[in-house]
């Protein structure tokens, strides 16, 4: 009781604060995710994304070497697909020497101990932009999982450590799980895209990909018969556990920030590992408002990327891992 309990005493200076801290961001925590393009010498600006590019295979070791020696040692890989590979079934998706493929092998060879995860998911393969095949306007679930299979398969060949499914299909994890084990793939891991919301914030990402979903008459659609419903929590939870019980390694909930609820509560019902993925919509948000001079970037930042951990996150995929890495 006051004033036997002053509680500005622990925090009367940055020694005693840093010292009775309680959550501590380090690279460590961070995966960066990367977007990669055909081409040569293409480092390319992603107009929504401002400070992200793609880059082209060639250009990609030197920003390796980079990510390596900031201390950050996982990335997330996304590609562009050239239009005209691009058909219903995701074909190109598990071509041995797609784009995909030839990224992953590129990284390994550049530091083979940077752990790399790769997207497990139809839409930047699709001329629909859906994550599943599309017939009569439904996306199919199990031909969906049978392709994402294929696609799983053919990262591990190529020296994927984790694939990274985040497609929303239902069953899709214990079919990976299945098809990595047949195959003699047991140490490739499964970080599961659990939680994962029809979010708008994802806008800017398939600007990045060209992957936003239309339907056959190129009228934008949405993502709602797979994604989940921003209205629901216990559908989170629910996910997540069958993740869990068909074998997912890391699970993940997405967006970050305006769903740090359900962070906290999937943490607490979590024995696995918990990412959570800052979009890129959040990234865009603080881009905008510090190019107008509305808010301090670093410190809003790192509070950000602090609130994300101290929610339950024990891993972040963000856009800022690069600009957080060198600031702390
Ligand atoms: C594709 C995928 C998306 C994101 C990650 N993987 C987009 C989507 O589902 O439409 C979004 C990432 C971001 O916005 O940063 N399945």
């Amino acid at each position: 009781m006051y004033p036997l309990r002053r509680n500005r005493r622990l925090r009367l200076n940055e020694s005693v604060r840093s010292l009775v801290r309680e959550t501590i961001v380090t690279p460590n925590d961070f995966l960066v995710p990367l977007f990669v393009v055909e081409g040569k010498g293409i480092k390319d600006e992603i107009p929504s994304m401002p400070g992200y590019y793609r880059y082209s295979l060639d250009l990609l070791p030197a920003e390796i070497k980079e990510l390596w020696s900031l201390g950050l040692k996982s990335v997330l890989l996304f590609v562009k697909v050239p239009e005209h590979l691009k058909d219903n079934k995701g074909t190109e998706a598990s071509n041995p020497s797609g784009l995909m493929q030839r990224a992953i092998q590129t990284i390994k060879q550049t530091v083979p101990e940077m752990l790399v995860m790769t997207d497990v998911a139809l839409d930047p393969y699709s001329i629909y932009g859906h994550d599943g095949i599309v017939e009569n306007g439904q996306i199919l679930n199990d031909p969906t999982v049978e392709a994402l299979c294929a696609m799983a398969l053919s990262h591990a060949h190529a020296g994927a450590d984790f694939i990274a499914p985040s497609d929303m299909m239902d069953g899709r994890i214990i079919s990976l799980r299945e098809a990595l084990e047949d195959n003699s793939f047991e140490n490739v891991g499964i970080m599961a895209y659990s939680a994962k919301y029809a979010s708008a914030f994802y806008g800017p990402f398939r600007d990045a990909l060209d992957s936003a979903p239309v339907d056959a008459q190129n009228i934008p659609k949405d993502k709602k018969t797979y994604q989940m419903d921003c209205h629901n929590r216990l559908e989170a939870l629910r996910e997540t556990r069958m993740d869990i019980e068909e074998g997912a390694d890391i699970v993940m909930v997405k967006p970050g920030l305006p769903y740090l609820d359900i962070v906290r509560e999937v943490k607490n019902m979590s024995e696995v590992p918990v990412a959570v993925y800052q979009v890129s919509g959040e990234y865009a948000m603080l881009k905008a408002a510090a190019a107008n001079g509305w808010l301090d970037h670093d410190a809003v930042m790192l509070e950000q990327v602090v609130s994300i951990k101290r929610a339950g996150a024990d891993l972040i995929a963000s856009y800022f891992a690069k600009e957080v890495a060198k600031l702390i």
